[in-house]
């Protein structure tokens, strides 16, 4: 039953300005063709159609890069074509990835009208010092204007940060949250640093020009956040997302619970299952690759494979061990075709589960909390060797 649904994302690769920490698929680029992308796009979404027809989509996601600079027309255009393609949910979710500059916020209402319900603002600080070291281009009260208006266009709203930047006490990050909060409206996602290779911060990292916390200080950190936040009535359901319950973003619901995808857009991937097979499909990273790929032969599509059936276990237990309530076994049983204690060896499954890293209870395999952090290292662990079991 489950495969009757599926997500559709949508990928706009295009920034103003490149941030110092970003290693997504986003560029500058001095000019675009709006007509040539909007039809490159719309090809890209037929393209699934044969394979997915009698399936419903349960959300559409538009993702950057900024996907809040595409003209509204653009995107009520590409909404419209996926209610013609494909029956939709009735709750059907449509979220958009805006920055907070009073460029886009102009853009909110006609974006609303267009059929977005759900914003996710790019805020990242409300510390002005903040803004400038990560290199964005909105000041605070820009993106509290934004808020603003979001919370006036869209029935639903989320905010990003990043916080466990260089120099930031625990007590700053605690206020900067509190702030964050009385903003809100359900739902926070909520991002430690991270350096990524490729990107200037990973050099400037690495010249020394900053420091980030300790483990053992991000940790505090980690901790503090999940006891303010749900002090407000906000679940953290996944390693970097809080909300209220039923305020789950639906569309990123359906990667970590390793269901039906399709994108399209450069870079975009998809996970589709026909036939009783997974598959994994990928578009050209490039922009320029991928729209001369559509125009060439009427689909994006770059590369195509049946994911194995261990590159499977991995990725679902990659996905599904970020959220807190994990995975069923039931959900484990429908994509592995076995049980946890069938698939993954048994000897490490109980040393994780006595370090307290991993947790079995009413039927689902979850990560703890401590867990949730390490979840990198539990997983090389899990699979040095492969896993067990080979239905
Ligand atoms: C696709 S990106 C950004 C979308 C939008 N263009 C923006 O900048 O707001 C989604 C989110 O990932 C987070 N992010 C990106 N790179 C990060 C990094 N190196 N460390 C922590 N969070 C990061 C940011 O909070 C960002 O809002
Ligand atoms: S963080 Fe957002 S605005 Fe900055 S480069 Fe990445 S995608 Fe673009």
């Amino acid at each position: 039953l489950k495969n009757k649904t599926f997500g559709v994302y949508v990928h706009w690769p295009f920034c103003l300005s490149k941030c110092p920490y970003c290693d997504f698929n986003s560029h500058v680029r001095a000019s675009i063709d709006i007509e040539r992308w909007e039809k490159a796009l719309l090809a890209d979404l037929l393209s699934f159609h044969e394979k997915t027809f009698h399936q419903t989509v349960t959300s559409i996601f538009f993702g950057g890069g900024t996907p809040s600079l595409m003209p509204p027309h653009m995107v009520e255009n590409l909404i419209k074509k996926v209610m013609d393609l494909w029956p939709v949910s009735s709750d059907l979710e449509i979220s958009l990835e805006a920055n907070p500059t009073s460029v886009e916020e102009k853009k909110f209402s006609a974006l609303a009208t267009a059929g977005v319900n759900r914003v996710s603002l790019g805020v990242q600080s409300l510390k002005e010092n903040g803004l400038k070291f990560l290199g964005r281009t909105h000041s605070v009260s820009e993106a509290k204007k934004a808020i603003e208006t979001a919370r006036l266009n869209f029935k639903r709203y989320s905010l990003d940060f990043i916080y466990t930047r260089p120099a930031q006490t625990l007590k700053e990050w605690e206020e900067e949250l509190q702030e964050a909060l009385s903003l809100a409206n359900g739902h926070l996602s909520l991002y430690q640093l991270t350096i990524e290779e490729g990107t200037p911060f990973f050099l400037s990292f690495h010249r020394g020009d900053f420091q980030l916390p300790s483990n053992d200080q991000s940790a505090l950190f980690y901790e503090h956040t999940h006891a303010i936040t749900q002090a407000h009535g906000y679940l953290p359901y996944e390693i970097s997302n809080y909300a209220f319950p039923q305020q789950e973003c639906r569309h990123n619901m359906t990667y970590w619970q390793y269901e039906d995808y399709i994108g399209v857009g450069p870079g975009a991937h998809s996970r589709l299952t026909f036939e009783g097979e997974k598959y994994a499909i990928r578009r050209h990273r490039s922009p320029e690759k991928w729209v001369e790929d559509v125009f060439l032969k009427n689909d994006g599509t770059h590369e195509v494979h049946v994911i194995p059936w261990k590159v499977k276990s991995e990725e679902l237990l990659m996905m599904g061990l970020r959220l807190t309530q994990g995975i069923s076994q039931e959900d484990f049983i429908e994509q592995l075709g076995c049980s946890f204690t069938e698939a993954l060896n048994a000897d490490k499954l109980q040393k994780l589960i006595k370090e307290n890293l991993l947790e079995i209870s009413e039927s689902r395999l979850k990560a703890t909390k401590d867990g949730r952090q390490r979840l990198d290292g539990i997983l090389r662990y899990l699979f040095e060797g492969g896993a067990e079991h080979e239905s």
